[in-house]
């Protein structure tokens, strides 16, 4: 569909809809609307090789799966990611393979975050401007807000749209310009992530449960292993060492366990990543709509992070070519509601799954967990909820 076109204005550059950030969402987004026929501009604080960079989410809902490749973006991701039937979930002594196929008739995908930004960017679909600085978002309640901003040079822009999508993460701007309710929960524990170079030692995710902390085993690829160990908030990963690391993985994961040999190997990327739930409503003032993380975020254990961003921009961007093209605002309208149901369900899956699985020294809670993951994981009610909402609900559910 021909994009409408563009027009530079004496005091600036307009466009239909300026994009803030080039995460997921962003380039999802300029993505989406220049298939629907609606111009669109994404400012970027980072580089394009910072953003391409970093090591996020690795699992993709059959749903993102199948929107991706309804958009022309799933060509690589059906060559070279990994279709996963299910996951293990185990503690000591017990593990369980839970079959979403045979519960709920849906996959999931392991496809890293970069790998989604890579065919992003490759795309060509999204009219970037990297390294900007200073982005301020003005008049948002009007017909007639704009960004302005400092582009790579230094020099100082104006950009008008008809309206703005904050996809600009939870550090952004867009949040704080929305009037908005917000709801919190932290969490006393953080990740440590590793990235390392050995072929995982498991054909599906294994998500563990222990005394000494959850552990989960995860992959990127046939040589890529991904693993994460709970730890205390503020730690520093510089004081765990790879022998550490590889020893605490083996207790956690039940190395021994019926045979099972988790396999160390080189340690590639070590981080600490803090855990938190977190959503604001509305995501929409004005001509100003919030997708991904900067209207929500989920602790990671339900791998919902990435799903959440793709479905919002699946939303928004057919409520932004219905209003340019249609003239029709009642997707526009129906936005922020229709998207908070999905993030409602994904926050409490997530906290669901976060709470299940990480220890504390409550011996009570233990006893609730173990008796939690024995009920899910023996009957077809309790697997058959936690199948649904792993490998996703449908978009607008
Ligand atoms: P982001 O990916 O955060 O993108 C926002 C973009 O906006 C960024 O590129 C940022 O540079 C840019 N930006 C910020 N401020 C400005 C500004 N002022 N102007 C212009 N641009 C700006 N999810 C999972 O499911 N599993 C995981 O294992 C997992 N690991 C994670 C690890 C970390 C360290 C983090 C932070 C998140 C992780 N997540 C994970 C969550 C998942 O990566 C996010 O949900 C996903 O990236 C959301 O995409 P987004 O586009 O909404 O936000
Ligand atoms: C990964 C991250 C998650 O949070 C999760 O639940 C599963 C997998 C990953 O990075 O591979």
């Amino acid at each position: 569909m021909p994009v409408a076109p563009r027009y530079e204005l004496a005091d600036g550059m307009r466009t239909q809809v300026a994009i803030i950030g080039a995460g997921p969402a962003g380039l999802l987004l300029a993505h989406l609307l220049t298939r629907g026929g609606v111009d669109s501009v994404v400012l970027e604080t980072r580089s394009q090789e910072y953003v391409a960079s970093r090591i996020r989410a690795g699992i993709l809902e059959q749903s993102s799966v199948d929107l991706l490749t309804s958009v022309g973006l799933g060509d690589r991701l059906r060559a070279e990611g990994h279709e996963h039937r299910g996951i293990y979930l185990q503690w000591p002594g017990s593990r369980h393979h839970l079959d979403f196929v045979d519960l709920t008739g849906r996959t999931v995908w392991v496809y890293g975050q970069t790998e989604v930004q890579k065919d992003l960017v490759a795309a060509g679909t999204a009219d970037v401007r990297y390294e900007v600085a200073e982005v301020a978002l003005h008049d948002v309640e009007t017909d007639r807000p704009y960004v302005t901003y400092l582009d790579r040079e230094g020099n100082q822009q104006r950009l008008a749209a008809d309206a703005i999508a904050g996809c600009d993460g939870s550090f952004g701007p867009s949040r704080n310009a929305v009037p908005a309710e917000t709801f919190e929960r932290t969490y006393p524990y953080s990740w440590l992530g590793i990235l390392a170079d050995v072929a995982p030692s498991t054909d599906e995710l294994i998500y563990a449960w222990h005394p000494s902390g959850f552990a989960l085993h995860s992959m990127r690829s046939p040589t890529v292993s991904r693993l994460y160990l709970q730890v205390p908030n503020g730690t520093d990963p510089a004081s765990w060492s790879d022998d550490r690391i590889w020893a605490e993985l083996a207790l956690r994961l039940g190395h021994g366990q019926d045979g099972w040999k988790l396999t160390p190997g080189p340690i590639t990327d070590k981080s600490v990543l803090p855990m938190r739930s977190y959503v604001q409503t509305p995501m929409r003032h004005g001509n100003l709509f919030l997708a991904g993380d900067a209207a929500h975020i989920v602790p990671p254990t339900g791998a919902k992070g990435l799903n959440l961003a793709i479905a919002d921009v699946t939303l928004l961007s057919a409520a932004l070519i219905s209003q340019f093209r249609e003239k029709s605002s009642v997707l526009a309208d129906s936005y922020s509601d229709t998207a908070l149901r999905r993030v409602w369900r994904c926050t409490h899956f997530s906290w669901w799954m976060t709470t299940m699985l990480h220890t504390g020294d409550d011996p009570f809670d233990a006893q609730l967990q173990l008796s939690q993951l024995r009920w899910v994981t023996s009957s077809s009610a309790g697997a058959t909820g936690l199948a649904e909402n792993y490998a996703g609900l449908p978009i607008g559910f």
